[in-house]
């Protein structure tokens, strides 16, 4: 819920025009401030809220940024129906301590003749992108060119989209982008259910039955670590899953955590990351194994 924000409390500027972000960081830097950065796309909560203050521990000035990004979009998914609540957000970014909300227009991110992709492999390939095909291309490029915009020393990603986080770290790596991509564990619910602006679409009841999501990844950590058949473990929890509601199933697969390729002999540590639908939601989420 909204807590009123107290007055000490000072409302961060939005700026929405590049030149005067610019400026900004242009002063900034001249007094020799460290800048984070924590992009979203609003409907901010309590996740988005923990980047923000990792941000604020680690740098002088934290920028947040929110746009509902249309490329990361296809046609048929929730563009349209993303919540957007920019005062609500600005009011929570306010007691989070974030200096400056970066607000820019679609005209801006993408004006007439925009005609540049980003091709990935790697990480970026399958599991979202199996279901999601043009996903990351519109999350690289929208994350480059906010990376280009506010210019951030670092910037705070969730494990929350653990795919996301590999993707935008090996980008920004193989690229040169001089910055460090942070990663931080997901928030959840008391009953494990992982904060997500999309979990506002669940009814009540699809809310009670969303946390099993979690509880079935933990079923599977727990089989695998004890040695146990990962494959039967996975096809067991499907079955319980969509006996619960759920349905269909994307993916829960059991992938290396730095790569996210299938497991190897080589793998150091294992991630198990699933995508499900619940009604007209389509929930993620992983753990480390
Ligand atoms: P959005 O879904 O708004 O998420 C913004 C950031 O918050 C991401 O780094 C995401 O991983 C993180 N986050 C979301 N839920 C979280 C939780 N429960 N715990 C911790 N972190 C959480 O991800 C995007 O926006 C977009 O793809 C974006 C990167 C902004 C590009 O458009």
């Amino acid at each position: 819920m909204l807590k009123p924000v107290p007055s000490s409390v000072t409302t961060p500027d939005r700026l929405r025009e590049l030149a005067a972000l610019r400026q900004r960081i242009t002063l900034w830097r001249s007094e020799g401030q460290r800048i984070g950065f924590v992009p979203t796309m609003g409907a901010l909560h309590a996740g988005h809220l923990a980047l923000v203050k990792h941000a604020r521990s680690l740098s002088d000035k934290v920028v947040v940024s929110i746009f509902v990004n249309p490329l990361q979009f296809a046609p048929h998914e929730d563009f349209d129906r993303y919540p957007r609540r920019e005062d609500a957000d600005s009011a929570l970014l306010a007691e989070a301590g974030a200096d400056l909300v970066w607000l820019p227009t679609s005209e801006l991110m993408y004006p007439k003749g925009f005609a540049t992709k980003i091709e990935l492999t790697g990480p970026a390939e399958g599991l979202e992108t199996d279901f999601r095909p043009q996903f990351f291309g519109g999350v690289a490029t929208v994350v480059t060119k906010l990376f280009n915009q506010v210019t951030p020393d670092i910037a705070v990603f969730g494990e929350k989209d653990y795919q996301q986080l590999k993707v935008v770290q090996t980008f920004t790596r193989d690229l040169d982008m001089p910055l460090e991509v942070i990663g931080l564990p997901t928030i959840r619910e008391s009953d494990g259910l992982a904060l997500s602006s999309r979990n506002a679409y669940l009814s009540a009841e699809e809310r009670d039955t969303a946390a099993k999501l979690h509880a079935e990844l933990h079923a599977i950590a727990e089989t695998v670590q004890a040695g146990g058949d990962a494959d039967a473990s996975i096809e067991r929890a499907k079955i319980r899953l969509e006996a619960a509601g759920f349905g269909p199933i994307d993916y829960i697969a059991l992938r290396d955590a730095d790569s996210l390729a299938p497991p190897s002999a080589d793998s150091r540590a294992l991630r198990l990351l699933a995508a499900a639908w619940l009604g007209k939601t389509r929930l993620i989420d992983n753990i480390a194994v």
